[in-house]
């Protein structure tokens, strides 16, 4: 029985009210809080994976409780196990019990396993921490075992992985009921989130004090910043003198913080900057960091300083504290706020974007080194079983002098999503852009000009990276986009003259193909392409691909890069772009795909509105359909990035903040998302219409619409489109609808759970009342993108 039950049973038997609780107090509190709890009985493997390239899977061989375990096969070097993310899972400075029951696969000679816990501290490089190792020959074939040791670290980390590992290279073995407990929390007990509120209205100082001693500090109404004081600070000596305020307890090694406070000089004082300021003892040493920069402060207005900080230190003692960056005036602070910021977490409780197009495509994401770790790399595990390195594998990247390759990044990023069973896209090979200067230089340095030498050169640089490339990927890198955005459609040959071509000439295109068949013959070859559903441009490359495939060069497929806004393309162009091109026996993918909120290349949103995001939503819904009905067709779809933190739509074509991506900044499942996984979520997805009545005389009939949203979300711009009636019964007649004239009748924002009515006025002279009509009234919600209709037929006037 669990102390957990054995507590509850005795306390129900306990009468409630004050015998309740006095008797809850004298037992002793759960010590162990359940952090992770892993019995593999609901058939996964329960977040575990692969650590090295080894196979995980939930096994119903034996377990060691109920009847499933987690089964780790195919492992080829002692390292390798399962593995567990539990990143933003476990507190600095906690302690915790880790258990795993193991068990060697039949056959399986006894060896020892051992489970480790690889920690990356942030900015630093990954340690490998023993948690807990069984005897020399401990685990067998015969009996299940238990690996439990005790863990805790200290600073602030970017990852913790946990993995059992081998002293075997090769056996295979069995995990179960797997547990994580809190034994302990940080000393000095769970950390303090409330924050800080220093408002001065009750007349004290709110906890602060002079933090030097040559400064008064004083609760005033001579001026506040809300409400009626503010604190003064009088008598600095010295630009470091200024109130203070103890943050022990209140600010915590490796968490996040918004800190703000008001300030305004004194009557008289010359503008100065004020900034705010953090003193930290530990040992007897005391260090100083800067939490908001200096901010310009004057006697003539209340200015707002404030900043966002992590906390990176372990202290005896803490506070925080304001001080001028020169001269010593007088100042007053007020509406002082230290505010604790959540870690940002992923929602695990929605389904994988990956797994939920398993039957029609891979899907993937353009990636970064940043999206390797923590949180991001989770997000990314979880949604995507592809990736494109945004620009590690791009010339600049790789091969930024003649001849020196640089594979660092695109390594890493190719290593983890080899390690995740990701697939890798290759991007990009021959490109007009992102091309260092060199590539362009002639022999003797000088740009490059038409000659057969000049030629011959770039022929051979253009060879001789593509050939290091393929070779160094090898076959972790299955597809590569060989010639990127070679189209032009203004020019005669429907091709961009670019410096490949003007020195090279057209057939740069097909060398490069060439180049890259020869170096990899198993590698899929794209040309890839912004803006492909645009006739001018699909047209130019359509006819690019069918004159190469004449030529008999080595092109397999097309990629449209399908860089989008929430209003073009349609959806439907994009199905009769990858038809077309499946007529030339290519393969297609979306390679790069966003659709920017924007519509054009001016606007800027400080708040992108929930409307817009909403439409977008439509918009994923709309493409992801077509996607689907263009399965067997297009082999895989790539998102230009993991989430809104990232995107190069932020800087480009200007810098304003875009939202193009299935995830927010925050790494939030958004309208997007739900777009793609489940449009019944979409926001004002449900909205119905009805005839809510009909009143008023024959030739001035009043019949009274409904658009109803039950929700979920706002049925953003709701409109009534049109309102047709035809008569299907009766004597013939002609009813016409006298108001509104104008269409389309806009009802505006209806609210999850609202409905809005609007009216239209018919004349029905001449129509007896035996006369039937039917009646179409279409609607739409969201920019246009929810459409509906009220259809009925036989209705009276
Ligand atoms: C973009 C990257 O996302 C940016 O980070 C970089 O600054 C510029 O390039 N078409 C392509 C991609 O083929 O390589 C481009 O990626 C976006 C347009």
């Amino acid at each position: 029985m669990s102390r957990f039950k054995r507590l509850a049973m005795r306390a129900s038997i306990i009468p409630f009210g004050a015998a309740f609780w006095l008797v809850l107090a004298g037992v002793s509190p759960i010590a162990a809080q359940t952090v992770v709890q892993n019995d593999f009985e609901d058939g996964t493997t329960q977040g575990w994976g692969a650590f090295g390239s080894v196979t995980v899977a939930n096994s119903t061989d034996i377990a060691h409780g109920g009847t499933h375990s987690l089964k780790t096969t195919g492992r080829t070097a002692s390292y390798m196990g399962p593995g567990l993310d539990v990143t933003n899972k476990l507190v600095a400075g906690a302690t915790y019990q880790f258990t795993a029951w193991v068990r060697l696969a039949s056959g399986e000679a006894a060896t020892s396993l051992t489970m480790t816990m690889k920690r990356t501290p942030a900015g630093a490089s990954a340690q490998y921490d023993q948690i807990a190792t069984t005897a020399a020959a401990g685990v067998t074939d015969a009996a299940w075992v238990s690996l439990q040791g005790q863990y805790s670290y200290g600073g602030s980390v970017s990852d913790l992985l946990v993995y059992i590992q081998s002293a075997s290279a090769t056996d295979s073995y069995y995990v179960d009921d797997f547990v994580i407990s809190e034994i302990a929390g940080p000393p000095g007990g769970p950390q303090d989130n409330s924050g800080i509120t220093s408002t001065f209205e009750d007349g004290t100082a709110d906890g602060w004090h002079p933090r030097i001693g040559d400064e008064t500090l004083t609760v005033t109404n001579a001026d506040a910043h809300s409400g009626n004081f503010s604190l003064l600070t009088t008598g600095r000596q010295h630009t470091y003198d200024g109130p203070a305020i103890d943050v022990a307890n209140k600010m915590y090694n490796g968490s996040q913080y918004q800190v703000t406070v008001w300030a305004k000089l004194a009557p008289g004082a010359a503008a100065t900057n004020l900034r705010v300021s953090l003193q930290v003892t530990l040992a007897g040493t005391t260090n100083y960091y800067t939490v908001i920069p200096n901010t310009s402060v004057t006697a003539n207005a209340w200015v707002e300083l404030t900043a966002t900080y992590n906390m990176a230190n372990n202290y005896d003692s803490a506070a925080l504290y304001v001080e001028s960056a020169t001269g010593t005036p007088s100042f007053y602070i007020d509406d002082f706020q230290l505010t604790y910021i959540p870690p940002v977490q992923i929602q695990t409780d929605i389904p994988s974007v990956y797994q939920t197009l398993s039957s029609y495509f891979p899907v993937g994401a353009a990636i970064s080194a940043a999206d390797l770790s923590g949180v991001h790399a989770q997000l990314l595990t979880m949604h995507f079983d592809s990736i494109t390195s945004g620009n590690d594998m791009k010339w600049d990247a790789t091969e930024a002098t003649d001849g020196n390759f640089t594979f660092t990044t695109a390594d890493a990023e190719v290593n983890f999503a080899r390690a995740n069973h990701m697939r890798i896209r290759g991007h990009n090979l021959v490109w007009y852009q992102q091309v260092p200067a060199w590539v362009f230089l002639d022999a003797n340095g000088n740009p490059m000009t038409p000659t057969p030498a000049n030629k011959a050169l770039l022929l051979q640089r253009m060879q001789n990276h593509i050939n290091a490339l393929l070779t160094h990927f090898g076959s972790a890198v299955y597809a590569w986009d060989v010639v990127n955005e070679p189209i032009d459609p203004s020019q005669p040959d429907g091709l961009r003259h670019n410096m490949w071509y003007q020195i090279i000439g057209p057939e740069y295109i097909a060398d490069a193909f060439r180049f890259a068949h020869e170096a990899n013959p198993d590698a899929e070859l794209f040309v890839n392409d912004y803006d492909t559903t645009n006739p001018a441009r699909r047209t130019a490359l359509y006819n690019l691909i069918a004159q190469l495939q004449g030529e008999g060069v080595p092109i397999n497929a097309v990629g449209h890069e399908m860089h989008s806004n929430i209003q073009y393309p349609s959806a439907q162009s994009i199905v009769d772009t990858v038809n077309m091109f499946s007529q030339l026996g290519v393969d297609n993918q979306i390679t790069e795909l966003d659709i920017s909120v924007y519509t054009d290349s001016t606007s800027s949103y400080t708040t992108i509105p929930p409307s817009l995001l909403a439409e977008q939503g439509y918009r994923y819904r709309d493409y992801f359909q077509a996607f689907r009905s263009l399965k067997g067709k297009i082999s895989a779809v790539t998102l230009w990035g993991l989430a809104d933190d990232n995107t190069w739509l932020d800087t480009f074509p200007i810098t304003r903040l875009d939202m193009p991506l299935l995830f927010d900044t925050g790494l939030q499942a958004k309208p997007a998302y739900w777009g793609i996984i489940d449009p019944s979520q979409l926001p004002g997805n449900a909205l119905t219409g009805s005839i809510a009545s009909k009143s008023g005389t024959q030739t001035g009939r009043t019949w009274t619409i409904a658009l109803s949203n039950p929700g979920p979300g706002t049925a953003y711009g709701a409109q009534i489109t049109g309102f047709t009636l035809t008569q299907t019964a009766g004597a013939a007649c002609t009813p016409v609808i006298t108001g509104p004239s104008t269409f389309p009748v806009v009802l505006g924002d209806i609210a999850s759970g609202a409905s809005a009515t609007t009216s239209f006025v018919i004349n029905f002279a001449g129509c007896a009342n035996t006369a039937r009509f039917s009646l179409n009234v279409p609607y739409n919600s969201t920019g246009g993108a929810n459409t509906g209709s009220i259809v009925r037929s036989n209705e009276f006037r």
